[in-house]
């Protein structure tokens, strides 16, 4: 039996304003890391999601970036991005509490290519 229904990992990284990388810490990932920690909270699912910083996922081109892995539904594995802080409630209902997919911010880019040829 998994530890976790959900481990959700918030890309947090941060570099420099001018850097052309970009990084999801510029585009509101320390907030969007808090609020999902707070629904977790709020729902009372401490010990069943864990929510967590995680250091650049390759996606930074499209940050904000989280990758959640589920024991059950929705998926084994789904990768998210293009998301803000305003989209913590309904990527944590979505995926969290109805077990499906938030699809409009779905990132499907990246399953047939390596990790190095995932940004841009
Ligand atoms: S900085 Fe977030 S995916 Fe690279």
């Amino acid at each position: 039996m998994a530890r976790f229904d959900h481990i959700v990992f918030v890309c947090t990284k941060e570099r420099d304003r001018d850097d052309s990388k970009g990084s999801c810490h510029h585009r509101g990932a320390p907030e969007l890391l808090d609020r999902m920690k707070e629904l977790t909270q709020k729902h009372k699912l401490k010990g069943r999601v864990r929510v967590t910083a995680s250091g650049c996922l390759d996606y930074c081109a499209k940050g904000c970036t989280v990758a959640v892995f589920s024991a059950g539904k929705p998926a084994p594995e789904t990768w998210y991005t293009h998301l803000s802080p305003n989209d913590a409630e309904r990527l944590f209902e979505t995926h969290v509490l109805e077990g499906k997919r938030l699809d409009a911010h779905v990132e499907r880019s990246g399953d047939d290519r390596s990790l190095g040829e995932r940004n841009g």
